[in-house]
């Protein structure tokens, strides 16, 4: 977040890592998040009624500026710019990245490539090895101040109609077409096609061979709810995992009586309740790479943290309780701990399941 004490000065914001602040700490603050970049006003892309960039020092529009595409954005500058750039992937760290680089701007709204790559330095982001970001802030600067792109990239005004189905959820029946139908002529004379056929050319495309916004880019752009963890629907249960204190262990018999018995737990499943589909746990969408290694519940633990049991129950606290009255048996195998031993002759056998597939092992 973007923190101060002082909100009357735009430049006294800190960026600050939530995530190891103490709340007593931010008591009084002013606050802002990525939620909070949705107002327009906060940033200084442009007029809102000419559309046209504004004047850092004068506050005015720039009246012989051309319209630059961001004037057509729902979005401003900034969260546009993460956009069509593609600098957003996962979105775990796009928050902070919105942050850390509208605060650079704020505060310099000509930065060089270097100095943005300083301000985005302590955002950690395993996706985009933050080429895509700073590419996006260095446009985004360049559209706030009614320059042209710095990569000289003629970067196209975000459609519309697209971003207005990402954050609906409701799409066109049908993509707008290319080209408008040829108008009517009054006189009912058939009017010629406006593109004569062909024998050989490249078909027009929208969508191959030219950049697509991610699908859930604006919303994460936005802050907006997109992961599981985010959906709250009513009667939803809560969910809770039971999982080995043992590097190694065969589960012999697993007793989920008692906690099937209490008031408010509506599943308790072992791997006797689910069926044994095999997959790789690299996750990654099709093609899942190998080895293909895991079932969600299995009569094996692998590691100490290794599912055994699941509950389903209507709080946090029945889950906790319901995990503690759950009686396993375990016989307990040797373990390895280094992939030296692992290696060694005579080494347990870990994967020792007869449907896994694809584990080298000479
Ligand atoms: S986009 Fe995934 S961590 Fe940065």
């Amino acid at each position: 977040v973007l923190l101060t004490f002082h909100p009357e000065d735009p430049h006294s914001y800190r960026l600050v890592n939530s995530g190891v602040m103490l709340a007593a700490q931010a008591d009084g603050a002013s606050i802002v998040t990525v939620e909070g970049l949705d107002d327009t006003a906060t940033l200084r892309q442009g007029d809102k009624e000419t559309r046209r960039p504004v004047n850092q020092s004068t506050n005015q529009p720039i009246s012989q500026s051309p319209i630059h595409p961001i004037s057509q954005s729902p979005l401003p500058a900034l969260q546009a710019a993460f956009v069509r750039t593609g600098a957003i992937q996962c979105g775990y760290c796009t928050p902070a990245q919105l942050l850390a680089a509208k605060k650079l701007l704020d505060e310099n709204p000509h930065p060089s490539e270097a100095q943005v790559r300083e301000a985005l330095a302590g955002v950690l982001c395993r996706c985009t090895g933050y080429a895509k970001p700073v590419q996006a802030v260095l446009l985004a600067a360049a559209w706030m101040r009614g320059d042209a792109a710095p990569d000289g990239h003629d970067w196209e005004p975000p459609n519309l109609t697209i971003f207005n189905a990402f954050e609906s959820g409701e799409w066109p029946a049908e993509a707008p077409p290319d080209e408008p139908p040829a108008p009517a002529d009054p006189t009912g004379v058939i009017a010629p096609p406006r593109t004569m056929p062909v024998t050989v050319a490249a078909p027009a495309t929208r969508v191959v061979n030219k950049p697509e916004p991610k699908v859930d880019a604006v919303k994460l752009a936005k802050g907006r709810p997109v992961f599981t963890d985010d959906v709250e629907m009513p009667g939803m249960l809560y969910g809770g995992l039971l999982t080995s204190p043992h590097a190694h262990a065969r589960i012999l018999a697993i007793d989920k009586s008692k906690a099937l018995a209490l008031p408010g737990v509506h599943a308790v499943l072992t791997h006797e309740d689910v069926p044994r589909v095999i997959y790789a746990s690299g996750g990654q969408s099709y093609p899942n790479p190998p080895p293909y290694d895991q079932v969600s519940l299995d009569n094996k633990v692998r590691h100490v943290g290794d599912r055994v049991a699941i509950v389903a129950a209507e709080t946090p606290e029945l889950v906790q309780q319901a995990l503690e009255l759950i009686e396993v048996e375990y016989e307990i195998l040797p373990a390895v701990f280094d992939p030296e031993t692992a290696i060694q002759d005579g080494a347990p056998v870990i994967h020792d399941e007869p449907d896994a597939q694809m584990i080298h092992d000479p």
